[in-house]
């Protein structure tokens, strides 16, 4: 299960498949292959817009939620689980099925007795309702970054950096590093050197241990594309 902000229509279909893999990219593509399959290490994504960041987050975000599914089935309406068919099965050992052998699902006991939890939030939205929930007197997001399988952080840098927003994430980070529980990132920064500028080095000590740093590069696909 996905919460936290919409990912929104025009980036639902980000899929690894549908992400063309090049020489300039292949590493954070294999990086979040990877955390969708094993369930960690965490990626932190630098680069310029429009170089697949986001895309990648969707990406790793669905198939990290559907090797769950996958493995329990899925109940119907009538509520008797489905497996997939031998047929299936056949289907993606030789990878023709849409994830193909690039989604072969690995799982703690625990995950698939408890079903995963996801939160996906632009840095922007997150800030903005964490102070919406300090007005409020509860912690109720904050509590679910903090806890959940699979944080997903994107635009980290587009926020006004504050004492407040500081804290905040200082305290995520650092809860989720204590208990190894995995978090993506995606950043316009450029190195380390900025991310540390920023948050600080005791945040980015944290991510460099729990997160592979990467830069995506390539072009801005945006330019090329239609407007839609
Ligand atoms: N390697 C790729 N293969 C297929 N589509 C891609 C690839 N890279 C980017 N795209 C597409 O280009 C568009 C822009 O990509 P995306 O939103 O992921 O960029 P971004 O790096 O997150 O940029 P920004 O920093 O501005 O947020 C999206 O529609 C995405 O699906
Ligand atoms: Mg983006």
């Amino acid at each position: 299960m996905i919460q936290g902000a919409p990912i929104g229509a025009r980036l639902e279909h980000c899929t690894f498949d549908n992400f063309e893999v090049t020489d300039l990219n292949r590493e954070p593509f294999e990086l979040c292959l990877r955390l969708a399959r094993e369930g960690r290490p965490g990626v932190l994504l630098m680069g310029k817009n429009g170089v697949g960041k986001t895309h990648l987050l969707v990406a790793t975000m669905k198939a990290f939620d559907r090797r769950l599914e996958g493995a329990r089935g899925e109940a119907g309406r009538d509520g008797l689980v489905r497996v997939p068919s031998a047929a299936d099965l056949l289907r993606m050992a030789a990878g023709e099925a849409e994830d193909g052998p690039r989604a072969v699902p690995t799982l703690s006991p625990e995950e698939i007795a408890r079903g995963a939890h996801l939160e996906y939030w632009p840095l922007l939205d997150l800030v903005c309702e964490l102070r919406l929930e300090i007005t409020r007197g509860n912690q109720e997001v904050s509590r679910r970054c903090r806890e959940c399988d699979l944080l997903v952080l994107d635009d980290l840098g587009a926020e006004r950096v504050t004492d407040f927003v500081l804290e905040e994430l200082e305290r995520i980070v650092d809860w989720r590093y204590r208990t190894l529980q995995p978090t993506a990132v995606a950043t316009n920064l450029k190195s380390t050197t900025e991310i540390s500028a920023k948050y600080g080095q005791r945040a980015l000590s944290r991510w460099s241990a729990s997160c592979e740093l990467v830069t995506v590069l390539g072009g801005d696909r945006r330019a090329s594309m239609k407007p839609s």
